[in-house]
């Protein structure tokens, strides 16, 4: 197969979900717009995708994510302000923010599930094989995690899903392969099972909300019955494709930080305030002067 004849250019981002893990916060804003110090989750998902080659993004969004649509959307008074007092920094990175792809949105009339969601892209999708990213997860790692999916998709042509490996006390958060290895990072699935308890979960790794998937998965979704939480899971797809087609793993390397998760958003706030150019000496001098003291007054 030619590779250039099957690039990925197309990415779908479902960020339609209620966010009910993290009320109250996320009861009037879409948790994809919180932020990670100085930019909005959402940001950085859509940042990968665009780093991967990605040129086109459709956004599966409902009710009450119109900031989303703001936030990538041109803002021509803010624009005119900035250059107006001279500001020309700020100006060029609200100006990348709009210009970085071309998104589209599509409204999911009902939340029955992330299979639901995907299920919204299939006619501006059409017959290409596409990525999907998970609104409330940043990847961080040398080569974009979705970049790694799409070599392995230009090799063997099937959908690829990332992995990573997690504590047992995590495994009832997502959904969970069995594989064969074909090498120390890839894996030829042999099942998936959305959210198991620990006993029933075959493995560690995770799926980590990064996908390259091909089109016929649109038609499986039609046959997929509610599953975990009465939800259409795309998970569930995935477990029926790979009973007839391959369907591979990837143990990716780089880091996940999950977003839609108080604690693990918090830790990631922590990590990326230590990293940040401008911040990062303050902050780490910060929460020095924070450990110290509260030693002190423990003992
Ligand atoms: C979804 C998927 C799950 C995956 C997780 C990654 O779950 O259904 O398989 O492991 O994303 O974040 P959700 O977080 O939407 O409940």
């Amino acid at each position: 197969m030619n590779r250039k004849q099957n690039l990925i250019r197309k990415a779908v981002i479902p960020v339609a979900g209620y966010g009910t893990r993290f009320l109250p916060a996320s009861k009037a804003q879409p948790k994809e717009m919180f932020l990670v110090v100085d930019k909005p989750t959402i940001q950085y998902v859509v940042e990968e995708a665009v780093a991967s080659g990605i040129t086109d993004i459709l956004m599966i969004i409902s009710k009450g994510k119109r900031a989303i649509e703001e936030h990538f959307d041109f803002n021509p008074i803010l624009e005119a302000e900035l250059a107006h007092a001279g500001r020309v920094m700020e100006l060029d990175e609200i100006r990348k923010i709009s210009g970085m792809a071309t998104i589209h949105y599509v409204w999911q009339q009902e939340l029955n599930g992330l299979g639901d969601a995907i299920s919204y892209a299939k006619y501006h999708v059409g017959d290409e094989a596409f990525a999907v990213l998970l609104g409330d997860t940043i990847v961080e790692s040398s080569l974009p995690v979705t970049q790694q999916l799409m070599q392995i998709y230009q090799d063997y042509n099937e959908s690829v899903i990332a992995f990573e490996q997690v504590t047992t006390d995590k495994l009832s958060r997502y959904g969970i392969m069995q594989g064969r290895p074909l090498n120390k990072h890839l894996y030829l699935l042999e099942d998936l099972i959305e959210k198991p308890e620990p006993a029933e979960a075959p493995s560690n790794l995770a799926i980590a909300g990064r996908y390259v998937l091909t089109p016929d998965i649109f038609q499986t979704l039609e046959a997929v019955v509610p599953g975990k939480n009465n939800e259409i899971q795309l998970t569930d797809a995935l477990r029926l494709q790979l009973k007839q087609k391959p369907v591979y793993g990837l143990h990716f390397e780089g880091q996940r930080y999950d977003i839609g998760n108080k604690l693990e958003f918090l830790k990631t706030n922590v990590i990326f305030g230590l990293r940040h150019a401008e911040l990062g000496q303050d902050f780490r001098h910060f929460l020095e002067q924070l450990l110290e003291s509260s030693d002190h007054s423990k003992s």
